[in-house]
């Protein structure tokens, strides 16, 4: 899939309609008069005549064009947020109602299509968010972590700030700063891009890979994360400066909790309940052919189908006690197995690059890394699209497969 666009609602073209005399006029989320920017007379009226706002869409032929949206969608991004008691409220804080639409209608329309997570859990991530908790994206590898994070991050429209913590080795100069000495001006500090962030009101932080990170950076964000302190020490010293978050600031973290890596440190327990915790489920291998057939639609069926079911065979394994194998095909290499067969790679090609590496070869025919060519092969097919091992092969392999006392 190589467009240049991407099919789906624009964030924040979202406009609501006013009557002039016999015209009906966009007025955009600043409250400015925008014309009717090609939205037709009967799409334009009959958002009017409906109470309902318009938002911009792009539908497959990258067009753009308008579909009527709950107003929840437009107050929402007209509507300033504060903050009281740490926690970002609506300006006006007694419209209780407001709130509740955004969350259970305006957001969403702000979901990626090509995210899959359930409604209640995208709507528990932006209730989180407009309720100033620290959220913690948690999940095995490749499921989807990042991609929901980010996600969250564009649907508000807020301030945003990303850091990865997993990728940085030395935690204090990423997350307060560097002294540096000048002939001229002495010794000096430079605070860090992170001390702008926490001084941002109603910024959203994304802290990735914080499972990952330095035991260093979890001491440092101790106060900053919790929410009866909420400041950053520049020094380890008593009595040194402290910065103080900002109001409405929402940190979202992601973390590897309970997988196969090791360099996953074990979380401190304390770091961990100061965030509200949000899973990202493994997909089955229905959602898994869905995302598949939706990113990769040139791609045969039969390979995307094939893709999908290894991934779940992998993943129900890995997960039961006397499973056939220790870790599973992530989403995310299930993806990247799609995109080499869509350029010109065949299943078995694609399969041995982005997974046989992930299975040992230790144990030689009894090794991770050859059960799963055997599963790979058991779907390949030859020419006249037949499959290559027939039933008898198959049933000969699960009875190899009875475990030896
Ligand atoms: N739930 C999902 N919905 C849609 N795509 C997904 C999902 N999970 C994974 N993917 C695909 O896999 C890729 C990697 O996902 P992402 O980076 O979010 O994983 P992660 O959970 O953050 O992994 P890691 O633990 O390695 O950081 C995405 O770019 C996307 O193509
Ligand atoms: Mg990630």
């Amino acid at each position: 899939m190589t467009k240049d666009f991407q099919i789906g609602f624009v964030k924040n073209e979202v406009y609501k309609v006013e009557q002039f005399g016999n015209s009906f006029k966009l007025i955009d989320t600043q409250g400015t008069k925008v014309g009717t920017l090609g939205a037709t007379t009967s799409t334009r009226k009959g958002a009017f005549n409906e109470g309902k706002a318009l938002q911009a869409y792009i539908n497959k032929n990258g067009k753009k064009t308008f579909r009527k949206v709950d107003m929840s969608v437009y107050n929402s991004l007209v509507i300033p947020m504060n903050t009281q008691d740490g926690g970002v409220q609506f300006e006006d804080n007694t419209d209780h109602t407001a709130i509740k639409d955004f969350i259970h209608q305006g957001s969403v329309n702000l979901k990626p299509t090509e995210l899959v997570m359930t409604e209640l859990k995208w709507k528990y991530l932006i209730r989180s968010a407009v309720r100033a908790k620290n959220i913690m994206m948690t999940g095995p590898a490749g499921c989807g972590k990042t991609m929901a994070a980010k996600a969250l991050v564009k649907a508000l429209d807020r301030p945003d700030f990303y850091f990865n913590l997993g990728a940085t080795q030395d935690p204090r100069a990423t997350l307060i700063g560097n002294t540096h000495f000048d002939k001229n001006k002495g010794t000096f500090f430079s605070q860090s891009a992170f001390v702008s962030a926490i001084k941002t009101p109603n910024a959203v932080i994304l802290l990735d890979e914080l499972s990952r990170a330095h035991p260093d950076a979890w001491n440092i964000l101790m106060t900053v994360l919790d929410q009866g302190q909420r400041y950053l020490r520049l020094d380890e010293a008593e009595g040194s400066p402290i910065v103080k978050v900002a109001d409405g600031v929402t940190f979202i973290a992601t973390a590897n909790i309970g997988n196969e890596y090791t360099s996953t440190r074990v979380m401190d327990r304390a770091i961990l309940d100061r965030f509200v915790t949000i899973e990202m489920d493994v997909l089955t291998d229905e959602q898994e052919f869905g995302l598949l057939k939706y990113m990769f639609p040139e791609v045969n069926q039969d390979d995307l189908k094939a893709i999908a079911e290894i991934a779940h065979h992998t993943r129900t394994q890995s997960m039961s006690d006397s499973g056939k194998v220790t870790s599973m095909v992530s989403t995310r290499a299930s993806v990247e197995m799609a995109g080499l067969i869509y350029d010109g790679f065949d299943l078995f090609e694609s399969a041995e690059i982005s997974i046989f590496p992930f299975f040992s070869p230790d144990g030689g025919v009894d090794s991770e890394r050859t059960y799963i060519k055997q599963l790979v092969q058991k779907y390949v097919k030859d020419e006249s699209g037949e499959p290559l091992f027939n039933e008898v092969d198959q049933e000969k392999d699960s009875e190899d497969d009875i475990p030896m006392f």
